[in-house]
């Protein structure tokens, strides 16, 4: 560990509990060890950043009264007993991994107010009629392998059946790289949790879009998260001497610049919910300066509040591929790789987080639609979801520039306290 990190692992330390601490637990965990490269965060499923960052999450929830496991998917999971041991558990959490040049916030900070949450009711010496587990899901970006979630969906039971067919750009393959960290592949899917194993489920979350902070508000709950759809397009044109006359061409590069162009124009005309993302394109190992481009990949995240108004917008970016590519004379083929149908937060529980922001902040949360994914969609084949959304600067996410505010971060915890004590008095939420 650097000089640096352990004076900062000392100053968490001594810190109090509380929101603060876990503010400043992700920022101790956004540097090297437990980030894969020392200039900015970068901490992909399965690496060293990982590795390391699960080490110490275990101390800080054994700290918190918990027992510590990491579950057949390598998401680390603590458990709280409840009054009953072997109780349905209220499960929060988010993610561990993050993007490249991540801020310090996304996925971590969930599941350090989880830990926050335990340590309370731990420190209070209080049981509740259910478990209190805290889970830190593994691949939630799919920023290491093309691969999505990975970690919720197999919590879930959702797992496509050729989930772990997949290697990541260094060729290493998902299979060997989770038998590297000592977890079986055969039993990936066995992090399955059956209904009724977990009551509810509760993520907090920074809002990722700036809804609250231009609200001048801390906190907002979650609605629904938006259904979300993951396409790579191939182009297929004519590598060719950068001499050809114009006419002549058959450019990979400029239809795919064309076809980016109208999927801006289509989701921009569309409803205010309707986003498409082209985030990511290759024009391959042959490229180059002088040579008109032969053969051009790129990938299209959309996503809509609704499923239809998602698969409407695909259905006419489809087309307009087509139409483009026709007339440039270039062959284009559109794998999907994934689909999310989005989720419907649970209206029990979200009236309850609602009136625990209520209780804590005096105000009415806004209920926000999230266009970013989260675990919680997965979780929600499984048990009744609810989110927290946390104001952070500007909207900005996926980025190193991503802030969040103390106090907002300390409301919060204060917040999913309060509506552990709500459904902890729900017959609902009372074991047998
Ligand atoms: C996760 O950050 C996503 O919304 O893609
Ligand atoms: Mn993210
Ligand atoms: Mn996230």
């Amino acid at each position: 560990m650097t000089r640096h990190a352990e004076v900062a692992l000392a100053a968490a330390a001594a810190m109090e509990p509380g929101g603060a601490r876990a503010v400043a637990r992700c920022d101790l965990l956004s540097r090297w060890p437990f980030s894969d490269t020392r200039d900015h965060l970068f901490r992909p499923f399965l690496g060293p950043g990982h590795e390391a960052t699960c080490e110490i999450t275990t101390s800080w929830m054994q700290e918190a009264g918990m027992t510590v496991s990491l579950d057949p998917a390598g998401n680390i999971l603590g458990r709280y007993e409840g009054l009953t041991p072997g109780a349905p558990a209220l499960l929060v959490g988010s993610h561990v991994d993050s993007v490249k040049d991540a801020g310090s916030y996304d996925g971590m900070l969930g599941v350090m107010l989880g830990v926050e949450l335990v340590d309370a009711f731990h420190r209070a010496g209080r049981r509740l009629p259910f478990a209190l587990e805290v889970i830190g899901f593994g691949d939630e970006e799919g920023s290491r392998f093309p691969s999505y979630m990975l970690g919720s969906r197999s919590v879930a039971g959702v797992l496509p059946p050729d989930a772990l067919a997949v290697s990541d750009r260094g060729g290493v393959s998902l299979v060997n790289a989770l038998s590297g960290w000592g977890v079986d592949p055969d039993r990936f899917a066995d992090a399955y949790r059956a209904p009724g194993e977990v009551a509810a489920y509760l993520e907090a979350h920074i809002e990722q879009a700036p809804s609250l902070e231009e609200a001048g508000l801390p906190l907002g709950v979650v609605s629904s998260i938006a259904a979300q759809a993951r396409y790579y397009f191939t182009v297929e044109g004519m590598a060719a001497h950068a001499g050809t006359a114009m006419h002549k061409r058959r450019d990979a590069l400029t239809a795919s610049a064309a076809i980016v162009l109208a999927i801006e124009e289509i989701a921009a005309r569309g409803p205010v919910d309707l986003v498409a993302t082209v985030g990511w394109l290759s024009t391959g190992e042959n490229s180059a300066t002088n040579i008109v481009s032969g053969a051009v990949t790129f990938s299209l995240d959309l996503r809509a509040a609704l499923r239809e108004t998602r698969d409407r917008a695909a259905s006419e970016i489809f087309a307009a591929a087509a139409a483009i590519c026709a007339e440039r004379r270039v062959g284009h083929a559109v794998e999907e790789r994934h689909q999310l149908a989005g989720a419907v937060c649970d209206q029990m529980l979200n009236e309850a987080l609602s009136g625990a922001v209520r209780d804590v902040a005096g105000y009415e949360p806004p209920l926000i639609v999230s266009q970013a994914g989260h675990d919680a969609m997965n979780i929600a084949a499984i048990a009744p979801v609810s989110m927290l959304f946390i104001r952070c600067a500007g909207g900005i996410s996926h980025n190193p520039a991503e802030s969040v505010l103390d106090d907002d971060v300390e409301l919060a915890l204060a917040a999913m306290i309060r509506f552990a004590d709500e459904l902890a008095q729900n017959p609902r939420f009372r074991s047998p």
